[in-house]
């Protein structure tokens, strides 16, 4: 097969991260749990919390400004902000807007999509559409979550397996033969109900019934959630390695979304590559939804993981469902 030739690349990348972490030691204080029963399960050690004083847009804008300097980029050239979350600062207007503001980014379109912990992989294949269509030459896709403030903190379930954290990417039209190789994103939406809010939207509005059914909180399937996960991750890993015309054996390093250890472990495995080429994260931030892949992205660069020519394979699942998977050459 030819090889495909990349439209954008991804000029720089920044993160931001809550300083307060919780470990699970402190979260056997205020639930039935245990640090080895979550270790055991999921490989989470501790997670970072925002505290009330920041939002979701205050994240993005801090990850997004980093990403900023180190490309050299100024606010003004920016043409899309699209922001992927599922914890918006409020329902309208977007998270997207309220970052635009902060930035002052006045010549960008600035939207939020939302698909879960998919939504970094889902925005960068919006980004390069935009890009591919000639609309603009630069976005800047971002990923902020603030997970803590959807989760039921009396569902031991669920309580500790997410972090809060956000990423961002400054994704450009590439210029070198350099940048996105493949991307796929898919979605099975008669599956919703596994892992979703139930309420808080218009179809069920918040009233306090909702409220004492605690049904505006994440609710989860875990088993179910965790057998999808693995099939779908599999799925994408395989959808991006074909269209990139390449194998596991390619692949310099695998991000994968970080919900879970055994997940991730399970989808190297299908994809044949080591895990020396996994980059693992979850330990330290648990679950931050759409922000996983940006900020592991992010660390791998810093850490010198990434070097120039090789190929990075990311991949991810979420609700909706979603999952989404993309191979960039650097
Ligand atoms: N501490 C101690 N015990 C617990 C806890 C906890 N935090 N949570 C559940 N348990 C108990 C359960 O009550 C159950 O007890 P029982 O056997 O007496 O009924 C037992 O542990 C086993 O529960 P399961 O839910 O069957 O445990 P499982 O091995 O499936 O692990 C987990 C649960 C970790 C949630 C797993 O199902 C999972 O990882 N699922 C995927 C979740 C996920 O990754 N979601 C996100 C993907 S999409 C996204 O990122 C938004």
């Amino acid at each position: 097969m030819k090889e495909p030739k990349p439209i954008v690349e991804i000029a720089a990348t920044g993160r931001w991260l809550p300083e307060r972490v919780v470990t699970n030691a402190d979260l056997e204080k205020e639930l039935d749990t245990s640090d080895a029963w979550i270790r055991e399960r999921t490989g989470i050690r501790e997670r970072r919390i925002a505290g009330p004083e920041v939002g979701a847009a205050d994240m993005g804008a801090r990850a997004a400004r980093i990403a900023m300097k180190r490309a050299g980029v100024h606010a003004g050239e920016i043409d899309f902000i699209i922001v992927a979350t599922a914890t918006p600062d409020r329902l309208l207007p977007s998270t997207a807007c309220d970052i635009q503001a902060m930035l002052g980014a006045t010549n960008a379109a600035a939207y939020d999509i939302s698909a879960a912990c998919s939504g970094f992989l889902f925005a960068m294949e919006i980004a390069e559409g935009h890009i591919a269509a000639g609309r603009g030459d630069l976005a800047l896709v971002i990923s902020t979550e603030k997970m803590t403030g959807i989760v039921d903190w009396t569902d031991r379930s669920t309580a500790v397996l997410f972090g809060d954290g956000a990423g961002a990417a400054l994704v450009r039209r590439s210029s070198n033969g350099r940048g996105v190789m493949s991307s796929y994103i898919r979605s099975d939406g008669t599956l919703a109900e596994l892992l979703w809010r139930p309420a808080g939207g218009v179809r069920i509005p918040m009233d306090a019934g909702v409220l004492e059914r605690r049904d505006h909180l994440v609710k989860m399937a875990g088993r179910e959630v965790f057998k999808h996960a693995v099939k779908a991750m599999a799925d994408a890993a395989d959808q991006a390695l074909v269209r990139a015309g390449l194998t596991g054996d390619d692949i310099d390093l695998f991000i994968p979304h970080q919900a879970n250890m055994r997940i991730i472990e399970a989808t190297a495995k299908f994809a044949k590559i080591p895990m020396s080429k996994v980059y693992i994260n979850v330990d330290r931030y648990g679950n931050m939804s759409s922000a996983t892949i940006p900020v592991a992205l992010d660390e791998a660069l810093e850490q010198g993981r990434i070097g120039p020519g090789d190929n990075v394979l990311m991949v991810a699942f979420g609700a909706g469902f979603t999952w989404a998977s993309s191979v960039v050459r650097w």
